[in-house]
């Protein structure tokens, strides 16, 4: 299974960078390890392999993934930890502190294998929602466009619309609008 995530990651200075990935629990049922696919070139890979340390925060406020997508928000709120580890966002649900344990080549997508050290929770799950889905995916396509078939874009966000018409909050409404004007942006280029 992959889980959409918050990953923070330092580079040498100590400067803190945040971005969504799509992250995989290595063994699910004990969650020891974790598995973070950056394809190249990417800041998080670049921090990952330098300091070999990231925080993996889940979060179910779906702005930041939004904001940063679209670059409308890429500073988010900071909690700091201990040196050792990466400072994780103030406001995410639960988080894990992990230590690079090893770098998988590959020319387009590294694996990088993670240890677990420390798990935290801090908000409850508020149990699922359709519009923070619909706001995942249409931030997954934005990053895509001119990749996948521009039909298929359309037709994609005319059905995750549906969510956010019937479920939405207004933090999802806006993360939504942020999305979509990056998408419209694309079609009027
Ligand atoms: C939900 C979601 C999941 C993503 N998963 C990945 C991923 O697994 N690997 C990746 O390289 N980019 C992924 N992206 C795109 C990156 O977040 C984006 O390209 C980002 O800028 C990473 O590059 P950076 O580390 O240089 O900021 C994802 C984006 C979203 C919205």
């Amino acid at each position: 299974m992959i889980h959409e995530v918050i990953v923070t990651t330092v580079n040498k200075d100590n400067l803190v960078h945040i971005a969504p990935m799509g992250i995989k629990f290595i063994d699910h049922a004990n969650q020891k390890c974790i598995k973070i696919s950056p394809f190249k070139p990417s800041q998080t890979l670049d921090n990952l392999v330098s300091t070999k340390k990231a925080t993996i925060n889940f979060i179910d406020d779906v702005m930041v993934f939004a904001g940063i997508v679209t670059g409308i928000k890429k500073e988010w709120d900071l909690s700091p930890q201990a040196k050792d580890n990466v400072a994780h966002l103030s406001n995410t649900n639960s988080y894990m502190n992990l230590k690079v344990l090893n770098v998988v080549e590959d020319e387009l997508r590294p694996n990088i294998i993670c240890n677990i050290h420390d798990t935290q929770n801090l908000r409850p799950f508020m149990g699922f929602n359709r519009a923070q889905f619909s706001v995942i995916e249409l931030a997954v396509l934005s990053t895509r466009l001119g990749m996948i078939d521009d039909e298929k874009v359309k037709r994609e966000y005319e059905y995750l619309k549906i969510g956010i018409d019937k479920t939405a909050g207004e933090r999802e409404k806006l993360a939504w609008n942020w999305i979509e004007d990056k998408i419209r942006g694309y079609f009027e280029k």
